[in-house]
Formats: C-alpha cells, sequence, structure tokens
C-alpha cells in the first residue's frame, strides 16, 4: 500500500429483501477484539451511527482511507445491519505503509529513521530528532541562508521527487512534526553547514 488507500470488496446485504442495510468497516486490536475499535474507516458518506447506507453483493464496499492508521495488525471487521439484524466478520490484516514519494520510491524516513546517525556518501545522515534547532542556517557550500523549508525541498529534489511550494502544507506539518521532537532542545540559530 503506496498511499494509505484501500480498495475493498465483499458482500454486505440482508436475505430479508425490504430491510434497510448498512455496514461499517472497523479495524479492532486483534490482543482484544471485543474491545472498542481503534479506528472507523467506513468510507463515507456515514450516517448518523457512522455506518454506511446501502447493500452491497459482491462489490465494492469503498476504498478505506489507511493514511492516518498506525502501522501494525489490525482485524478488520466488517459490520452489516439489515432491519434489526446484525452480523459480522473479521480478517487479519497488517498494515505497513510509508508514504513513498519520488522515482527512487523514499520515504523520509528510509534515510533519517532507519538509516539515520551514520555516514552516507561522506554526509552527516541525522536522525528526525535535532534537525530543527539550527535553522535558518548559513550553507558554506551555497553561500546562502536557507530556512528549513528550503532544506526540505533540496531533500526532496535529491530523491527524484518533486519539491512542493514553501508553504505547502504538508511542509507546514512536517515543520511541527520536527519543532515537537525538537521540545527542551536549545535553539542554535543561525545554524551553519555545508
Ligand atoms: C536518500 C536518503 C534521504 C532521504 C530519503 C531524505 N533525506 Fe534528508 N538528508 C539526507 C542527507 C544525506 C542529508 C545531509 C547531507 C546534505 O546536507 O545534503 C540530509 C539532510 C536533511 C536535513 C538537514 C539536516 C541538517 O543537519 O541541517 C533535513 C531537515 C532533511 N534532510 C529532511 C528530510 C525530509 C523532510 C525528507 C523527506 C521528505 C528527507 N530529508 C529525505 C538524506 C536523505
Amino acid at each position: 500500500m503506496r498511499e494509505g488507500q484501500l480498495a475493498v470488496t465483499g458482500n454486505a446485504y440482508d436475505p430479508d429483501g425490504g430491510d434497510v442495510v448498512s455496514y461499517q468497516l472497523l479495524l479492532l486490536d486483534p490482543n482484544s477484539p471485543s474491545g472498542a475499535p481503534l479506528y472507523n474507516v467506513t468510507p463515507g458518506p456515514l450516517n448518523s451511527q457512522r455506518f454506511h447506507l446501502g447493500a452491497v453483493t459482491n462489490a465494492s464496499l469503498g476504498t478505506l482511507d489507511l493514511s492516518v492508521v498506525q502501522n501494525g495488525a489490525y482485524l478488520l471487521k466488517l459490520v452489516v445491519r439489515g432491519g434489526g439484524d446484525i452480523a459480522s466478520a473479521s480478517l487479519p490484516i497488517a498494515v505497513n505503509s510509508n508514504l513513498k514519494i519520488g522515482q527512487f520510491d523514499f520515504a523520509c524516513t528510509d534515510c533519517h529513521g532507519q538509516a539515520a546517525n551514520k555516514w552516507i556518501r561522506g554526509q552527516w545522515l541525522g536522525e528526525p530528532k535535532g534537525q530543527f534547532d539550527h535553522f535558518p542556517l548559513w550553507r558554506t557550500s551555497r553561500n546562502e541562508i536557507w530556512d528549513i523549508r528550503k532544506r526540505f525541498q533540496w531533500c526532496q529534489v535529491a530523491i527524484w521527487a518533486d519539491d512542493l511550494p514553501p508553504d505547502a502544507k504538508e511542509y507546514g506539518d512536517l515543520e511541527l512534526y520536527l519543532a515537537s521532537l525538537n521540545q527542551g532542545q536549545t535553539l542554535s540559530v543561525p545554524g551553519i553547514r555545508h
């Protein structure tokens, strides 16, 4: 799964003709399947009970948006209501989605996570924590002052991905994430890097 979108097909119907059918797709903790669902991933539109209205016979139940679901093992549970009846079925699934970008198919964490704190091609590959404190900085190799958004763009170009405009929402999210990792650290601006 690359983009966190999963198309699901199946059945959600009631053999008693005439009953109104609705269904729900939930992710449960496989270690406590009777506990409260961890995520309701039912494709919209949802009714007031957070079910999707309409019967489906061996066709698309919709595309699940798993982009905000934490990686891990889950039970995907289909709950179907028809009139007063209720039925369900579950199936184990694993969510392992790193959003990969660019022609080399990289996620930021492929380098700055698993491979962090090592030299790569003669350059130091930093971990996510501690990236925020030294921006804006002076880049001796470019003779320029860079803010962190320009640095994001540079890393995206290096992995052959399209860089985003400096005011992109995604960069705002990244900046907030890096800033949160930096909590408690002293700022050391202006920084200097080659
Ligand atoms: C292919 C590996 C790789 C990937 C993938 C990658 N980076 Fe980097 N990144 C590097 C290397 C190597 C450096 C340090 C060398 C340099 O200055 O170019 C670096 C430097 C940085 C720095 C500056 C560190 C400093 O000390 O000032 C930031 C911030 C950064 N990356 C963010 C990102 C973000 C955000 C992404 C995902 C969009 C990303 N990187 C993806 C390899 C990678």
